[in-house]
């Protein structure tokens, strides 16, 4: 690894992380600020993308082809949906889907097109560290299914398709299209998240409560892995 990535979609994501490094440079950059630091010799680009699955893949893109990042790490929030997931507990993504995406009208499968495959797998080297480092830290943490739409979900019926077609741990906004731009860019990547709700009917509430929390729960541990790559 020469630069590493790492990535939030909101403020409240990588602020925990910012606040971590003394030293910041700011690029601007195609209307996103980009955050240079080094750790123990390690330079880092840290970014918040803005919600949602393009400006997610904008952000990852301009910091590998642009910034020259060869690893990407996500940090943020997602929507619970295993009920083994409770507020503030940890998931890293073994694989991720884009639960909106939708051409069944042609006979395909939910989260398919054409060129594309349902499921994009993170790297595994990168999770075997974090799960060594949760273990280290006697932290809980999931390796599970994340899926992600341009949708904030907070219904029930909603939340069950997600579940019931994808077998789907968590949901979010941003993870599986950083996912297709560090697979098509051959970047090893993981998308580490905790939960703010469980996008049923108290969701838009609960995310505005635990937004800040969570955010760190991910942001904290995230550097503990930091230390170990
Ligand atoms: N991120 C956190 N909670 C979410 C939800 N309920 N829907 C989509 N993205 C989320």
């Amino acid at each position: 690894m020469t630069k590493l990535a790492i990535m939030g979609a909101m403020e409240e994501e990588i602020e925990p992380l910012l606040a971590y490094f003394d030293k910041v440079n700011v690029v601007e950059y195609a209307n996103n600020k980009y955050y240079e630091v080094n750790y123990n010799g390690l330079d880092i680009v840290i970014a918040y993308s803005k919600i949602g699955k393009v400006f997610a893949s904008l952000t990852a893109s301009t910091m590998i082809e642009k910034f020259g990042c060869d690893t990407l790490l996500f940090s943020g929030v997602a929507g619970g949906i295993n009920p083994k997931l409770k507020i503030g507990d940890l998931i890293i993504a073994d694989k991720l889907c884009q639960h909106d995406l939708d051409i069944t009208a042609f006979g395909h499968p939910h989260g398919y097109v054409p060129g594309g495959k349902v499921f994009v797998e993170t790297s595994k080297e990168l999770r075997d560290v974090a799960i060594k480092v949760a273990k280290e830290n006697d932290l809980k943490v999931i390796e599970g299914i994340i899926a992600t739409g341009d949708q904030f979900v907070h219904s029930t019926q909603r939340k069950e398709f997600i579940e019931n077609t994808f077998n789907a741990d968590a949901l979010e906004m941003e993870g599986a299209s950083v996912a297709v731009v560090c697979d098509a860019l051959n970047v090893p990547f993981f998308i580490l998240r905790a939960i703010s709700d469980t996008a049923d009917m108290d969701a838009g509430f609960d995310f505005d409560e635990f937004l800040k929390s969570s955010a760190k729960n991910s942001a904290d541990y995230l550097i503990k892995i930091l230390k170990e790559l």
